[in-house]
């Protein structure tokens, strides 16, 4: 059953990357995120708006081909200190993983940043955040494992260096002074622009572990159905997963901080996004929000350009004062696209961006908390009808007070934990539908509804008893 809110926003004309375009160009698409070098097609026609439609449109696959992609960031620190590892430290890691576990290594001029194997990258956040971007797999069984095997090789080689590896959604202890800033071109261009534009933008970067899961839609149908049900859900999910309760050194009083940073970091690239919910939505209504998404840089002769606050729009028309002539292709569109960080974020698939890193149970249970929500029509109509008449009014008060208040936010006369509950039941049954036996990975989020205590409460528990008003043993107790 679809729900009005749905039936609602049916579209009458075609969609305009539905519509014929005589002499258009053939929309390449590399299933990639942004790649290093912006590469230009000998096809010099300038780019239009309809290309720009098209390229999300392209995502669209059938049922059989949805994979589930996972991405998450750890804290990388030296076990006898606990501060972060420098740079040289992280070259190790990385020369000692690729030796070790036959990885490729990924370089920005004469710097190793990054690692490759088959469809999964290793690559470093500002502060030497170590991410992994796992492949687009078909079971949570699968990306399991692989997160698994992750673990276990940055562990393996880090442990004969005296690093460690911990999970959390914000830096426990070090100050902003304290974290090395990675050698990426990108990153002195955000380290200049994020103050101008909020208060919290280097804390993001320098600060915050996350993991998200990437889910593939079937048409522009569906991906307005799964991107309204989950943007809906995304602080529900913030609050089970909350798990970042300390900053330097002492608790935040919040439940999960990283989450509150996002609400005053660069209101032009953040929130949630209450057009998505209009009947006017659609890939186009995403192209044009994404288009007056300030942007940060241009990528050309293997330099970083910065061009922040500069328009999208000035750039296809080929009047950046910064690149003047140039106009874009469509890895700049990618790479700008990935330059937006809602909730919830379109590329040809959809990113859940709304929870804090964690751990290892975590990492397998996010993704299966989304793919039984978003995976299963009977569960994605039922959430579809839940949260069919919450107002943008509502899904903001929750976006604002769940980083404070976590599953004790008050909703509607209820609590964020009834409505925590109801949704893991759903995510749950989803989950069993598939038949892939995947209900097991619910199991710690099972227990956090039962208890009423996240991660984040979990921690805060151990921090004003055993541990004595004390942080450091975080990074030994619970260290991957
Ligand atoms: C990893 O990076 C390469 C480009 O360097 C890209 O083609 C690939 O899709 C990326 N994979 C993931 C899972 O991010």
């Amino acid at each position: 059953m679809l729900s009005s809110a749905l039936t609602a926003s049916v579209l009458v004309s075609p969609p305009v990357w539905a519509r014929p375009s005589p002499g258009r160009r053939h929309i390449a698409v590399a299933a990639s995120p942004p790649v290093e070098q912006a590469v230009r097609t000998e096809d010099t026609e300038p780019l239009t708006k309809e290309d720009l439609v098209a390229y999300l449109a392209s995502g669209c696959k059938p049922r059989h081909d949805w994979r589930i992609g996972t991405e998450h960031e750890k804290f990388a620190f030296n076990v006898e200190t606990l501060r972060p590892i420098n740079y040289g430290q992280v070259c190790d890691l990385l020369n000692g993983v690729a030796d070790t576990f036959g990885w490729q290594r990924v370089f920005e001029g004469n710097n190793i940043i990054g690692l490759k194997k088959g469809l999964q990258n290793i690559s470093l956040e500002a502060g030497g955040q170590i991410e992994l971007s796992g492949a687009p797999l078909e079971t949570l069984h699968q990306t399991c494992a692989e997160v698994h095997s992750h673990l276990y090789q940055v562990k393996a080689v880090g442990e004969k260096m005296g690093i460690g590896f911990l999970g959390l959604g914000f830096q426990p202890k070090w100050d902003l002074n304290d974290i090395p800033m990675m050698p990426k071109a990108r990153y002195e261009i955000f380290q200049n622009y994020m103050p101008k534009v909020g208060s919290f933008g280097l804390d993001v970067m320098f600060r915050t572990c996350t993991v998200q899961a990437n889910l593939d839609f079937s048409s522009e149908q569906d991906m307005i159905m799964k991107f309204r049900a989950s943007l809906a859900l995304q602080p529900i999910a913030a609050a089970i997963f909350a798990n970042s309760p300390f900053k330097d050194g002492k608790l935040n009083g919040l439940h999960s901080f990283r989450s509150h940073l996002y609400t005053d970091m660069d209101s032009d690239r953040t929130g949630m996004l209450p057009f998505v919910f209009k009947n006017s939505f659609g890939f186009e209504r995403y192209v044009d929000y994404a288009l007056n998404v300030p942007m940060y840089f241009v990528y050309r002769n293997k330099k970083h350009i910065d061009c922040t606050g500069m328009s999208f729009r000035d750039f296809m028309a080929g009047k950046l004062p910064q690149v003047p002539g140039e106009r874009p292709t469509l890895t700049d569109w990618e790479y700008h696209l990935g330059t937006i960080y809602p909730e919830v974020r379109l590329k040809r698939y959809l990113e859940m961006r709304g929870v804090d890193g964690g751990s290892c149970n975590t990492l397998c249970a996010l993704p299966a908390f989304w793919v039984g929500l978003l995976y299963d029509d009977e569960s994605l109509c039922t959430i579809t009808d839940m949260v069919a008449d919450w107002t943008d009014e509502e899904r903001e008060m929750l976006r604002r007070k769940v980083p404070v208040s976590g599953l004790h936010t008050t909703f509607r006369g209820g609590y964020v934990r009834d409505l925590a509950k109801i949704v893991v039941k759903l995510a749950k049954e989803g989950l069993q539908r598939r038949g892939y036996k995947e209900v097991g990975f619910l199991k710690e989020v099972d227990e956090i509804i039962r208890t009423g205590v996240t991660p984040a409460e979990r921690l805060a528990n151990l921090y004003k008893t055993k541990w004595r008003h004390n942080v450091d043993p975080v990074f030994h107790e619970f260290a991957y």
